[in-house]
């Protein structure tokens, strides 16, 4: 179906063309003023320059090419030449007809879909999940199922981080720890243990542990900093601890993922792209692009339009080691390899942006990817405490992920509590705190920071993801009440006139839906979906206090009713799904 933003569209575009101005200048747009109207046209203040004449004549000469059709109910020129338009009821209810009647209610898919690799999670091997990792994991699941249901071909990769120094330093504590172990003997040819010498538990504790002592003592470091580059030289007893590592530490991680049902079609890490990187390198030099800088191998991305000063790109240490920029890059190399994409999106947190402009330069200036594919850099805010710093635990450290969750859904409040299997009870606290955490996070601009406020986050009232659910349950309690009492009206549902202006009000933002997804998967802002719903949920709610629907003893108003309650539920369960929660059938 053609959103209504682009059926109104043809009308205006084609009623400026006949009048002699550019037909573009006639995109109608939602109303800035819906007191006074719903929908608007601007394009005469702009035809005014480039016509010379004034915008209020010229939205006349508009208006008279406008003929009478099924759609406009009234359409108005206000100065200085803004067309302000209503449509007709009975468009909007023929329009939801359909949309009910659709699947998807009426979402047309892109014709030309992209390919799109979708980088998010960026777990590291060995280290706890904790709360700087929520947002990525939240932002980039919703953006990876606004794509898909847009029509995109989406690829996510978690991104594992498992080559860099939080391996050595593991390595190296362990060393110091366990030095009888075969692994650490370069002589030692045999077969290494199947089971690992550590168990999650000692992974928690070793790291934290290794990574503290590492900025405070400089052999230590310098230590761990060989053991990785002999781990990614190949050598044979550090890899088979890395294994261990990774075998102990992803479950874990994928556990810890499917408690925020954030799930990854691809689990591929930094290593994944070892072999990449010597003909990366290679390509590099002989191109002209890479030199030697104080042993290190760099590549300059500086551009004359830089306001501030661009450090080269690293591509190799000057032990030959690869660092985070290597990974990145031969990423790339892969992605391009096995999926040539149009555009990879990394989630992460704003505070890497230089890594990743360094890295988009250095692929495109030495041919990684091609010019024309694009590389976006979607760089979130930091989630604070209500002190404005960082999240911590009341205790001062980093709050690990699982901790959070555990604690939202104990803050969750379930009403009907007393009528429920204790079971039950927790199954629900799981769904309600899940909305909680994500609606919480993806209500704000992804690049702004936000208050974790648990007392808010889980509330009932205002603008939360519990909010959300209590209107969807609501529909559902009416919905199956009716069903109930008079199973006949359930059946074929039609809209009919509408009886009061709330129930006009919420119609008309449920022709938004398509509109509203389309502008949110461009501007890669699941919060416009977050706003679409809020609004839904409140002019819902007007409406249910305006109207009676479980006493509309007429059978036509009443089959209306239903159809416009039972297509506001079917909007905001894919509105929902795409922001990655769901509502259960009571709470
Ligand atoms: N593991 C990284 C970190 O914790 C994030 C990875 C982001 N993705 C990437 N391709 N670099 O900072």
């Amino acid at each position: 179906m053609k959103t209504v933003i682009e059926v109104l569209s043809d009308i205006f575009m084609k009623a400026f063309e006949n009048a002699g101005f550019d037909a573009d200048l006639g995109r109608v747009v939602v109303s800035a003023r819906p007191d006074l109207c719903q929908y608007q046209v601007n394009g005469a203040m702009g035809a005014a320059k480039l016509y010379h004449k004034a915008p209020f004549m010229i939205a006349n000469d508009v208006l008279a090419q406008v003929k009478e059709n099924d759609i406009i109910e009234k359409v108005e020129v206000v100065n200085p030449g803004f067309i302000n338009i209503t449509v007709k009821d009975k468009f909007v209810s023929s329009y939801m007809q359909d949309m009910l009647n659709a699947a998807d209610c009426g979402f047309e898919k892109i014709k030309n879909p992209k390919t799109v690799v979708i980088d998010y999670g960026g777990p590291n091997v060995a280290k706890t999940l904790h709360v700087g990792h929520l947002r990525s994991a939240v932002i980039g699941e919703a953006l990876k199922r606004m794509n898909r249901f847009y029509g995109n071909k989406v690829i996510g990769d978690a991104h594992l981080g498992e080559f860099g120094l939080q391996m050595g330093l593991i390595i190296h504590e362990l060393s110091l720890r366990k030095p009888d172990l075969p692994y650490f003997d370069e002589n030692y040819d045999g077969e290494y243990p199947k089971e690992p010498p550590f168990t999650l538990k000692d992974l928690e504790e070793i790291y934290p542990f290794a990574s503290a002592k590492s900025k405070e003592d400089e052999e230590y470091l310098n230590a761990a900093r060989q053991a990785t580059a002999e781990m990614q030289k190949g050598r044979r007893g550090y890899r088979a601890l890395w294994r261990h590592i990774i075998n102990v530490s992803v479950p874990d991680l994928k556990r810890n993922y499917k408690r925020l049902d954030v799930d990854f079609d691809l689990w591929l890490g930094e290593s994944d792209v070892e072999s990449y990187i010597p003909d990366m390198v290679a390509e590099m030099k002989k191109g002209g692009f890479a030199y030697l800088s104080e042993g290190a191998l760099v590549v300059d991305v500086k551009e004359d339009s830089d306001s501030q000063p661009i450090p080269p790109c690293i591509v190799l240490k000057s032990d030959g080691s690869a660092i985070y920029e290597t990974t990145d890059l031969a990423t790339l190399v892969q992605r391009e390899k096995d999926f040539h994409p149009d555009r990879v999106m990394y989630v992460v947190d704003k505070r890497q942006f230089l890594h990743f402009e360094r890295v988009f330069r250095c692929a495109k200036k030495t041919g990684i990817v091609p010019s024309n594919t694009e590389l976006s850099f979607i760089g979130f805010g930091t989630v604070n405490g209500k002190d404005g710093k960082p999240f911590k635990t009341r205790a001062g450290g980093t709050m690990k992920l699982s901790d959070m969750i555990d604690m939202v859904e104990d803050a969750v409040h379930v009403k009907d509590e007393e009528s429920m299997a204790p079971e039950e009870v927790k199954e629900l606290a799981k769904i309600i705190g899940l909305a909680a955490i994500k609606y919480g996070d993806l209500m704000n601009p992804t690049e702004s920071n936000y208050i974790f406020d648990l007392d808010k986050f889980t509330s009932f009232e205002g603008n939360t993801g519990p909010y959300i659910l209590y209107t969807m349950v609501r529909i559902k309690s009416i919905l199956a009440k009716l069903n109930e009492k008079n199973s006949g009206v359930m059946n074929n549902v039609k809209f009919t006139d509408f009886t009061c202006d709330s129930e006009r009000d919420l119609a008309l933002t449920l022709t938004r839906f398509s509109h509203t997804v389309k502008e949110a998967v461009k501007k890669d802002a699941p919060s416009m979906l977050c706003s679409y719903i809020y609004e839904i949920s409140n002019k819902f709610n007007v409406f249910y206090h305006d109207k009676k629907i479980l006493a509309e003893e007429n059978e036509t108003v009443l089959s209306s009713l239903v159809a416009l309650i039972t297509l506001t539920l079917n909007v905001l369960n894919i509105c929902t799904n795409l922001l990655g929660f769901k509502a259960p059938e009571k709470m």
